[in-house]
């Protein structure tokens, strides 16, 4: 199965509208005449899509700005009325938002985000034809007690709960060890590729083997220039989702570079 990797800069709370546009305007000119076999997507926080919609759309000077997709990283479950703090799934179309990251750990841990909640933005993502970035992922506690697996079939099985085989063909899943984000400790390729392959397993049980093999699954966990390439040589890779490490233009390209010349082989 041809898988399109997909490379996701997700930007937590780093980024006003001022910063977006110098990442864009210098990541823009080094995109520059290079073709990569990837989609690249860029998630900046609410108040800057904006200014990345302008930039990307409706500047329809710069070149490759095309080649981008823009990210959300969180809507609301609702629709719309008296939820003080939140985005509706309608307010991110009309700056031009393909994707939206639902069920980061930080939302998890910080927010209080259950696989219900998850769920339900999935769902709510789905009817506005955003693309939810579904994420998933073991705590280091989980992992060293033998539980990965059984949080992982969890978060999938409640996350993707009612979700039709046809909405699940837009969700891409992003597998993030908890462990692994922020630390500089990135997952070993192979504890990634079995992780990955046992997720492909999970949306095999659910939906069949043809969804599973076209599902896109990302890995995410301080992913850096230097390991992307062998992270994304692994056959059940397919992109990943990066905090850190793109919040540079370089670093963002070079990943980019290094992992989508490996997803190719
Ligand atoms: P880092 O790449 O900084 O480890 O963050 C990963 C992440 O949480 C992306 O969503």
């Amino acid at each position: 199965m041809n898988r399109k990797p997909i490379f996701a800069a997700n930007w937590k709370m780093n980024k006003g509208a001022s910063e977006t546009e110098d990442f864009v305007k210098s990541f823009l000119s080094k995109l520059q005449g290079q073709d990569f076999p990837c989609e690249i997507v860029i998630a900046p926080p609410f108040v800057s899509l904006p200014k990345l919609a302008d930039l990307l759309h409706t500047a329809t000077a710069v070149q490759n700005a095309h080649a981008i997709q823009i990210a959300a990283q969180n809507c609301s479950q609702f629709d719309a009325g008296a939820y003080t703090g939140e985005i509706s799934v309608l307010m991110l179309r009309e700056f031009f938002v393909h994707y939206v990251i639902l069920g980061h750990s930080e939302r998890r841990a910080i927010y209080g985000e259950t696989d219900a909640v998850i769920n339900a933005k999935i769902k709510k993502a789905r009817e506005a034809n955003l693309k939810p970035i579904f994420c998933i992922g073991e705590t280091l506690a989980e992992r060293e007690g033998g539980k990965l697996e059984s949080v992982l079939r969890t978060q999938v099985t409640e996350g993707l709960k009612d979700i039709s085989e046809k909405d699940l063909a837009d969700i891409v899943i992003a597998y993030e060890p908890v462990w692994a984000i922020g630390t500089g400790v990135t997952a070993t390729s192979q504890q990634a590729q079995d992780a990955h392959a046992f997720v492909r397993s999970l949306v095999a049980e659910l939906y069949g083997q043809d969804a599973a093999s076209r599902i896109r699954i990302q890995y995410g966990g301080s992913v850096k220039p230097n390991n992307a390439a062998e992270l994304m040589a692994c056959p059940d890779i397919d992109g990943a989702l990066i905090g850190g490490a793109a919040l540079e233009p370089q670093s963002f390209l070079e990943i980019i570079r290094n992992g989508s010349s490996q997803s190719e082989e």
